[in-house]
């Protein structure tokens, strides 16, 4: 439907099989739970987890009265909605860069794993802001460009790209690795406020994670989170928006007090099993989930 940035259209792929479950990732997801649990806020109203997939780590988002799980496929929302259910969850099939929702929404959002997939960084940095009341908290995972493999595979030539330039790396189609000096500038250009920085993920390494206990691996992290160095594959960022400007936070769970139509930004009304923007343009619920791809024809 649009010409914009590309999309990275995860439809029904078995990423959930093919990518976690016994496939030896236990310690990436136990030190990136940790992390995200001790940066979250204590209490919060609504948090939005940005390309939520099939919902492997929103059930650290208990301190939220209401979470909203968006992704563009509808499979892994299906899927996440099977596991936790309606009560204080809404699901919205959406792209991140037409975001259905009305501004200051939310009073928090996360994003992991999910910002390596757009070329269109500041457009879904845009999109966050406008989501996000003032003083929101914004957790931002992403995958390091100048991480520890990459330069040594610099310096022996096996990279065909400078991990120390600023500029994105698309390695795959639409899999981005990012410097760190080039998200900084990106959030803070986006009017984010830098609090805390965690570097992780340092022992992804076969041959420790097949011999070492996860426990024992996840202690090392640990250890090694807190020297700050910038060059694991991975880094959290803990984010505040500053935009005293922003609308006031939407104080309402009636999913139609959110969500807003992504093409014209109206406001919605319900008809069957459908929703209808002002301009007559009609967006599906399939199985509970809020289908903000295509309007209906
Ligand atoms: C690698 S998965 C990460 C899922 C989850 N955050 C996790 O850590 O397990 C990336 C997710 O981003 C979603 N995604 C990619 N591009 C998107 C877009 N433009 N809008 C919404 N979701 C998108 C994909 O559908 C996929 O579920």
């Amino acid at each position: 439907m649009s010409d914009g940035p590309r999309i990275c259209d995860y439809g029904d792929s078995t990423y959930r099989q093919d990518f976690w479950e016994g496939q030896g990732r236990g310690y990436e997801d136990a030190v990136e739970r940790r992390v995200l649990a001790s940066l979250l806020p204590r209490s919060g109203r609504r948090l939005l987890e940005i390309g939520a997939g099939f919902g492997r780590i929103t059930g650290e988002y208990r301190m939220f009265r209401q979470v909203v799980l968006l992704d563009y496929s509808l499979e892994q929302l299906q899927y996440a909605r099977g596991r936790y259910g309606d009560v204080g969850f809404l699901y919205v099939a959406a792209d991140a860069y037409r975001m259905p929702f009305q501004s200051s929404a939310f009073d928090a959002a996360t994003m992991i794993r999910v910002i390596h997939h757009f070329e269109n960084v500041p457009a879904v940095l845009g999109q966050v802001r406008s989501v996000l009341a003032d003083s929101g908290a914004f957790i931002l995972e992403y995958a390091n460009k100048r991480n520890l493999k990459a330069i040594l595979r610099h310096i022996f030539g096996i990279n065909h790209w400078n991990p120390f330039t600023l500029d994105p790396v698309e390695f795959v189609e639409l899999n981005f690795n990012f410097h760190p000096e080039y998200i900084a500038k990106q959030v803070t250009d986006c009017g984010f406020v830098l609090r805390r920085s965690v570097p992780l993920s340092w022992l992804r390494l076969g041959l420790l994670k097949r011999t070492l206990p996860t426990a024992l691996l996840a202690l090392g992290d640990r250890a090694l989170q807190r020297t700050g160095w910038t060059i694991s594959p991975s880094i959290f960022l803990d984010l505040t928006l500053n935009n005293p400007g922003a609308a006031q936070f939407v104080d309402s769970d009636d999913p139609l007090d959110l969500l807003c139509c992504p093409v014209t930004g109206s406001s919605l009304s319900r008809s069957a099993e459908a929703l209808v923007s002002q301009s007559g343009l009609r967006w599906a619920i399939r199985d509970g989930v809020f289908d903000f791809r295509e309007p209906l024809a």
